[in-house]
């Protein structure tokens, strides 16, 4: 019997998770079938309970739903998704809905692994306050970072963020005008602004020498962010495709508990754009 797994998310037409996880399944010989579902925020908990009583076994949930994934739907909460309050991978098992949160791990495998590049005792900007930005602070923050400062136009959202994280790493929290001055070695942008081809307004300088700029979109070459470190002399530019791989690995192992080879999979992709 083929075992069943999807995505489910709004919109849902251009996910590559289809076409990564049937590469992961070719590779590791693994039985399975994995599709796409569209719902609404209405349908949602609805066409997940519809899938479990079509047999499936795990669904990967993207965007606008892991929050009410988080919230609603599973039963069984891992600690990292109940931390970064959002579910992107549930397990069904035993009657249970078990919500996870690979995200956080797809993004330091890309950076550290795929990039080569080490969070540890790094100055990290995180942008944004949003649930990306929420979904991936954690993973950054246990890999002690020498500091981590949060960035967002509307700082009362990242001062909730930041209450929510001073036992774990203390981040810092600014407006864009008070970055002013300061440099770091790793930019992240987990801001919605690349998918508006907008660049968010940050001060000039704030890139060391050797710094990386990692964009959290995808499949938009080089956003306006990524663009404006590269003229700032940001070291390395990447987008966030390598995270897109490395967190569905992530869920590939939950679930089949093989980890599948992510570069040639980056690769195929890359050869698509
Ligand atoms: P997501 O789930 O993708 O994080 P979200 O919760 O709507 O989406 O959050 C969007 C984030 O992108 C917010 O941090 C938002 O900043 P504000 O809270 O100040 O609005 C940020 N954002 C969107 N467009 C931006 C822009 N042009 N410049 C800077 N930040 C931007």
């Amino acid at each position: 019997m083929t075992d069943r797994y999807s995505v489910i998310g709004n919109p849902i037409a251009h996910s590559k998770s289809p076409l990564i996880h049937a590469e992961f399944a070719r590779q590791t010989g693994q039985d399975i079938s994995y599709t796409a579902i569209l719902a609404t925020r209405e349908s949602f908990v609805s066409a997940v309970r519809d899938f479990i009583g079509q047999g499936g076994k795990g669904m990967n949930v993207t965007v606008p739903f892991k929050e009410q994934a988080w919230k609603y739907l599973a039963t069984d909460i891992a600690p990292r998704a109940a931390t970064a309050r959002a579910v992107n991978t549930l397990i069904f098992k035993d009657g249970k809905i078990i919500g996870d949160n690979t995200d956080g791990a797809g993004l330091l495998r890309d950076i550290e692994g795929n990039l080569g590049f080490p969070v540890a005792g790094r100055r990290v900007l995180l942008m944004g306050a949003g649930g990306a930005a929420c979904g991936v602070l954690p993973a950054l923050l246990s890999r002690n970072p020498a500091a981590l400062t949060i960035v967002n136009r509307n700082i009362d959202k990242a001062r909730e963020l930041q209450e929510r994280f001073t036992a774990s790493g203390n981040p810092s929290v600014t407006d864009y005008p008070g970055l002013s001055g300061s440099q770091f070695d790793l930019v992240i942008n987990a801001t919605s602004s690349s998918m508006n081809d907008v660049l968010p307004p940050l001060p000039k300088a704030i890139f060391t020498a050797g710094a990386l700029a990692y964009d959290l979109m995808y499949g938009k070459g080089l956003t306006p962010f990524l663009k404006f470190a590269q003229s700032q002399g940001a070291a390395k530019l990447a987008d966030g495709l390598g995270m897109l791989v490395e967190q569905a690995a992530e869920s590939f192992l939950i679930w089949r508990g093989v980890r599948p080879d992510t570069r040639p999979v980056i690769a195929m992709l890359r050869g698509k754009e």
